[in-house]
């Protein structure tokens, strides 16, 4: 069987990043005797530049067609005053949109050598390990009406849900949460807003079908501040759109670096995409310095949900850990003692390690 992957660069670090997974999933199917077939395609600020549209029909065809999807990230300070329909992340929206990628997962857990990486005090951060579990196609992101009104003296965004999206991502929290250790927190606002009525009654309905995970709601702005505080509380934590939005870069935080956290984004049947939780960092672009971790792990978790590779997804997960284990370390990740190396010298050491 060929394993058809359509790598997605995207702008600035996105395209340092992306190599660096393809060169570790290379290292894997040498190891593990697989083939990967690889295309690469335009999305983003890129795609603007070279096909006049953040999101060219090639591109969604050509992912339509994958076995899995890799993506790095768009964006950047170029686009910046683009109109709306012509800015990169139009692009992202716009293919998690065509592909259905509903349910966003991010697992958040913190390495031991990396406690003292984190600006976090180590006692509150040590044993922290959860998921969560984010909507990724409905919500404030994509509800119309979305404009200036008023010849710009007022504006309206629109959040708007319907029962079954938000039916299908929490039955999907609860079958993450029955998967590891069975307690699911619920995120809305339902002291404010209509739409986190609705998805608490339907939190609450659906605990039925699942009796063996204890549930737990708790207020957004609550949750943003137990995060940090008391992270080990947490093991799934399933949110709308934009809340695991803010609190993935948030939780980013336990793990020393937002160039740590990777995510899958899944449909109900049909191709992943995978994809780190940072954007294109024009900070820091260009410059060989970007930690490659997060793309890296995202393609682990590629072969663990794309194409049911337990084992290879172990290998590059083990290798990660143990290049950090040897103290190795990206300049985003603060390591007095350690060995600071460049997005190319990490990506070697990773290699080498599997
Ligand atoms: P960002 O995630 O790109 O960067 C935030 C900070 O984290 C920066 O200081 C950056 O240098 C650092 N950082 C991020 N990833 C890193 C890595 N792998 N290694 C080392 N340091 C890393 O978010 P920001 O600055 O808010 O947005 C920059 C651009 O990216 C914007 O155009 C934004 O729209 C876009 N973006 C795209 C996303 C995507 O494609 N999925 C997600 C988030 C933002
Ligand atoms: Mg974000």
């Amino acid at each position: 069987m060929s394993n058809k992957i359509v790598l997605l660069p995207g702008d600035g670090i996105g395209a340092e990043v992306i190599y660096a997974a393809k060169d570790v999933l290379e290292a894997v199917s040498k190891k593990f005797n697989t083939t990967f077939e690889f295309s690469s395609h335009d999305i983003g600020g890129i795609a603007i530049d070279n096909h006049g549209t953040p999101l060219p029909n090639e591109t969604v065809n050509a992912c339509k067609n994958a076995d899995a999807v890799l993506l790095g990230a768009v964006g950047g300070p170029k686009w910046d005053n683009n109109p709306s329909d012509l800015r990169p992340e139009r692009g992202l929206l716009g293919i998690r949109k065509a592909l259905d990628l509903y349910a966003n997962l991010r697992p958040v857990k913190g390495f031991p050598k990396l406690l003292h990486a984190s600006p976090l005090k180590e006692e509150i951060i040590q044993g922290s390990d959860l998921l969560i579990v984010r909507e990724l196609t409905g919500g404030l992101y994509f509800g119309q009406p979305s404009e200036r009104l008023d010849n710009g003296n007022a504006v309206v965004d629109t959040l708007s849900y319907t029962k079954s999206e938000m039916e299908r991502i929490i039955d999907k929290a609860f079958q993450s949460a029955q998967l590891r250790n069975k307690h699911l927190t619920s995120v809305d606002k339902a002291n404010v807003l209509e739409s986190s009525k609705l998805w608490r009654e339907i939190v609450e309905e659906k605990k039925n079908d699942y009796p063996d995970v204890t549930v737990e709601h708790v207020l957004v702005d609550a949750a943003a501040m137990k995060l940090i505080t008391n992270p080990t509380q947490f093991d799934v934590i399933v949110t709308e759109n934009m809340f695991g939005d803010i609190l993935s870069d948030e939780a980013s935080v336990l793990t020393g670096s937002l160039g740590m956290l990777p995510s899958a984004s899944l449909a109900e049947d049909g191709v992943g995409l995978y994809e780190p939780a940072h954007g294109s960092a024009p900070d820091i672009a260009g410059k060989g310095i970007a930690n490659p971790i997060a793309m890296i792990q995202s393609a682990a978790m590629m072969l663990r949900y794309s194409f049911d590779k337990n084992e290879e997804a172990q290998a590059i997960e083990d290798a990660v850990e143990k290049v950090l284990n040897q103290n190795y370390h990206t300049a985003d990740l603060k390591n007095d003692n350690g060995t600071l190396v460049s997005t190319t010298e990490m990506t070697q050491l990773i290699v080498d390690a599997i």
